[in-house]
């Protein structure tokens, strides 16, 4: 925290205390809350369950209540509509995959006695990704190793708990610190926050990667790691991973590489002649990465990967008792039981995609992508921010980028919003890549744009929530409005 953020702190706290600010920001928030209830509760009023019915409700009724649920969503990204969020979704594929989720739904790896399929599935998941991050291929040895974990999150999380437990095993570190870009994901301050580790952010360049030189300047006696991103979430940037890992290397602490994007995507886009830097297991001080075969690794949702240069780093992950009445307990990741079901769709599609599946998907990604690019650079009120591949992030010094997201949300465009600095992203998937999807976009992004430069005052929408975050100096009373933001999702 720097002193400016540390002063904003004091601040808070001192204002929290009179009622008259907490009644105003009570307002404040209801007003905006009650808005956003009203969207993100559709199904509010026509089916609500709020406790468990005396009498089972016939299955075919419930079926029929779900499918038209999944009809709804379903139209939302199934034709291109939606940034990320599903990144393959054709038919073929979904059904294959149901008929593997449903002929492996009973499956729960932590029963690797009566499941051995689930273990094996997983082994060849961990094994094929370190083999795609070029593994073995650079060790020499199998040791790069790892584990298949819920999802991109988890993964981050599991490598950051193993770095601290190592560090402070093998060189007595009691206060932990960790070296993160602010682009890298939120799953590093979550692993923060987590496990007490010290965060020490560093900035990004006016190409929105890591400065290198804050990086070197931020290592210290009790740093435990280094994380670079292969790409960002916000702006689809890669960090200069090379020179981040050689101050890694030579002070002797980790360097993680979150590839839970970038992963199933950028040994396809080297293959195909892209500019990829390297960014895997080449790179002598990498030593942990994050691969999320539930996003372009095009699995259902619920797996990713986490993967280790050695077989040590990965022990420090692993959870083990043997003092418990319950018998000797030992689990590779934060949940207990698991859904085996989820390991086998996952093997089931990389079996299935190939490499040469997985090539002509990136073909066809970057394709769009820079069909994209190109149009939003023509476009005089927009800019992208740095040099991206296939996530893409634009802004404009002319207009409130916000309404041109809420312009295109009434164009039944779902694209993310970014702060700091403002600006909007699309993340391309095979759904853009289908025909006439991307010209669409740009169609629809070029109406928005001239739309709101003749109305930047319409009202509603997410502009003005972006707008208060923005215009709230405490971080702390925005991160209390997200608080309730979840407290109304589990609202029946
Ligand atoms: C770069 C990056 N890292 C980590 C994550 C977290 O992944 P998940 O949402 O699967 O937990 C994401 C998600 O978009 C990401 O883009």
């Amino acid at each position: 925290m720097n002193i400016k953020e540390k002063a904003l702190q004091i601040l808070e706290n001192t204002a929290k205390k009179i009622p008259a600010v907490n009644r105003l920001l009570e307002k404040e928030y209801d007003k905006l809350l009650a808005e956003i209830e009203k969207s993100a509760k559709p199904y509010k009023d026509s089916v609500s369950y709020p406790i468990i019915p005396e009498k089972g409700i016939d299955r075919a009724e419930i079926l029929k209540t779900m499918t038209d649920f999944q009809q709804k969503e379903e139209n939302k990204w199934k034709d291109g509509f939606v940034s990320g969020a599903v990144y393959h979704g054709d038919h073929e594929h979904i059904e294959f995959l149901n008929k593997v989720v449903a002929l492996n739904s009973q499956s729960n790896p932590l029963h690797s006695d009566v499941w051995p399929s689930a273990g094996k599935y997983e082994a060849e998941i961990v094994s094929m990704t370190a083999n795609m991050m070029n593994g073995s291929a650079v060790t020499g040895k199998d040791e790069v190793c790892g584990a298949v974990s819920s999802g991109g999150t988890e993964s981050i999380m599991l490598a950051m708990k193993a770095y601290r437990d190592w560090a402070r095993d093998k060189k007595g570190i009691k206060k932990p610190e960790m070296i993160v870009p602010i682009t890298a994901h939120a799953a590093f301050d979550k692993s923060s926050q987590y496990f007490g580790i010290k965060m020490r952010h560093v900035a990004v360049d006016e190409n929105y990667q890591a400065k290198v030189k804050e990086v070197k300047r931020a290592v210290n006696k009790n740093t435990i790691v280094i994380v670079g991103s292969a790409p960002t979430f916000p702006h689809g940037i890669i960090d200069p991973l090379e020179e981040m890992s050689k101050i890694a290397r030579k002070r002797k602490i980790g360097f993680h590489v979150d590839a839970c994007l970038g992963g199933f995507v950028l040994p396809w886009a080297e293959k195909l002649g892209y500019d990829v830097p390297v960014f895997d297991f080449r790179l002598p001080g990498v030593t942990s990465m994050s691969a999320d075969t539930h996003k372009y690794g095009y699995a259902v949702k619920g797996t990713s990967v986490v993967l280790y240069r050695n077989l040590e780093l990965r022990h420090y992950q692993f959870y083990t008792t043997s003092d418990w009445p319950g018998g000797l307990y030992f689990s590779p990741t934060f949940a207990g039981s698991r859904p085996g079901s989820l390991s086998a769709a996952c093997w089931a599609t990389m079996l299935s995609v190939g490499e040469k599946g997985y090539l002509e998907a990136t073909k066809k990604i970057m394709k769009t992508a820079d069909y994209i690019k190109k149009a939003i650079a023509d476009i005089p009120e927009l800019f992208i921010l740095g040099n991206p591949l296939w996530v893409i992030s634009f802004g404009s010094n002319e207009l409130d980028i916000y309404k041109v997201m809420d312009a295109m949300s009434k164009r039944h465009w779902s694209i993310n919003g970014l702060h700091k600095p403002s600006a909007l992203h699309i993340a391309i998937t095979l759904r853009h890549a289908q025909k006439g999807v991307a010209e669409r976009f740009i169609k629809d992004l070029k109406k928005s744009v001239a739309e709101v430069k003749v109305q930047p005052k319409t009202k509603g929408g997410m502009a003005p929530i972006y707008g208060l975050a923005a215009s709230i100096p405490f971080r702390g009373a925005v991160g209390d409005l997200l608080k309730r933001y979840l407290d109304i999702l589990y609202k029946v």
